[in-house]
């Protein structure tokens, strides 16, 4: 399977295939499978469901690696709208949002700075609406980056979240720098194509990489966010949370907006915090590729909704 993932990672990145791609309408049975929607209402109005489910979202303006600086203005303009939307449904306590730095401005010219500005922004309309901002992590060109963003904002927004991935090699400690008091980290496996030289390739690797970082921050001080739908890590989680005394709601599982969202309402039900990441928007190609990529087995589905088209 791993050339076929290699080989959707690839594509992701292809403007060529994603012009093809994305004359597809959304409502293809695959997109739509895990993008609810284009526009603010379809994403506040996917809240408002899962918030009657007991779970709570973080919500993805779709788009990435953006080389207009207009387009970077256009998706922070873009998360205020639906951050204002939030409140004005009575939805932001249970919803957050979800950052890419690529697609508010870190490739332009003086990208860092623009980025952090960019965020500040997003940080603050998220303070007066009640909630808080994680920042996604991308491939691995952007972590230190992504990292000293991230300790800039939390200056001013402390609950500003971060993502490490288990994948990285660097991981395990950034894990330990950032168990502090307070500081929410979201864990995941990391979903790139990254070279072996800072990366685990062997799946069991990573799964051993995932379980140490569980431990440094379940152990620590800080709010882990634990981002898998591995049914053997969310046990896992789940019995090191015990073994450390930490009780429900001083950590949460995070899942993807329609991967096994009966999973997602069993360990709401088992009294869990359960959020779930949902991205909207027009711009879903390089997280669709992505998906597949994670899935292989879905190839065959998204061929024929190409064929059919
Ligand atoms: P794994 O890929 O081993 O999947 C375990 C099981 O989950 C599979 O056997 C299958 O049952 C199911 N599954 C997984 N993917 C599926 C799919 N696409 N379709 C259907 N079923 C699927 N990555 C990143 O690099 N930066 C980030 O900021 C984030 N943010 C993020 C937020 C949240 C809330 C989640 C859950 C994930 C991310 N990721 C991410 C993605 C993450 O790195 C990873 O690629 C995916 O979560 C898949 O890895 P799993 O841990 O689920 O394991």
């Amino acid at each position: 399977m791993r050339p076929v993932r290699d080989s959707l990672l690839l594509l992701s990145r292809s403007t060529a295939v994603k012009r093809i791609v994305t004359t597809l309408p959304l409502s293809a049975g695959l997109v739509r499978s895990y993008v609810p929607g284009e526009d603010t209402e379809d994403a506040v109005r996917a809240v408002g469901e899962l918030a009657a489910d007991g779970i709570e979202a973080t919500i993805d303006f779709l788009g990435e690696e953006t080389v207009e600086p207009e387009q970077a203005t256009a998706t922070v303009q873009a998360y205020r709208t639906l951050l204002a939307r939030l409140v004005a449904a009575g939805l932001a306590d249970r919803a957050e949002v979800s950052v890419k730095l690529t697609a508010i401005g870190l490739r332009l010219e003086d990208g860092e700075r623009v980025a952090l500005e960019n965020a500040r922004s997003i940080c603050r309309a998220a303070q007066r609406a009640g909630t808080t901002v994680t920042i996604d992590m991308e491939d691995h060109t952007t972590t230190d980056a992504t990292l000293a963003i991230v300790q800039e904002l939390r200056q001013d927004f402390p609950d500003t979240g971060a993502v490490l991935q288990a994948y990285l090699r660097r991981t395990e400690d950034d894990c330990r720098a950032l168990a502090g008091p307070g500081i929410r980290v979201r864990l995941c496996k990391g979903a790139y194509d990254e070279p072996i030289e800072v990366a685990y390739t062997d799946p069991a690797e990573v799964d051993r990489s995932y379980v140490r970082c569980l431990k440094v921050l379940l152990k620590g001080e800080g709010y882990p966010m634990v981002a898998t739908h591995d049914p053997r890590l969310v046990e896992i989680a789940s019995a090191l949370a015990s073994r450390y005394g930490r009780a429900q709601g001083t950590y949460e599982f995070q899942m993807l907006y329609g991967i096994r969202p009966a999973e997602q309402r069993r360990l709401a039900d088992a009294g869990e915090r359960v959020r779930v990441y949902l991205p909207y928007g027009e711009e879903w190609y390089g997280y669709l590729m992505r998906r597949l990529a994670e899935r292989p087995q879905n190839l065959s589905l998204f061929l024929t909704s190409l064929i059919s088209k």
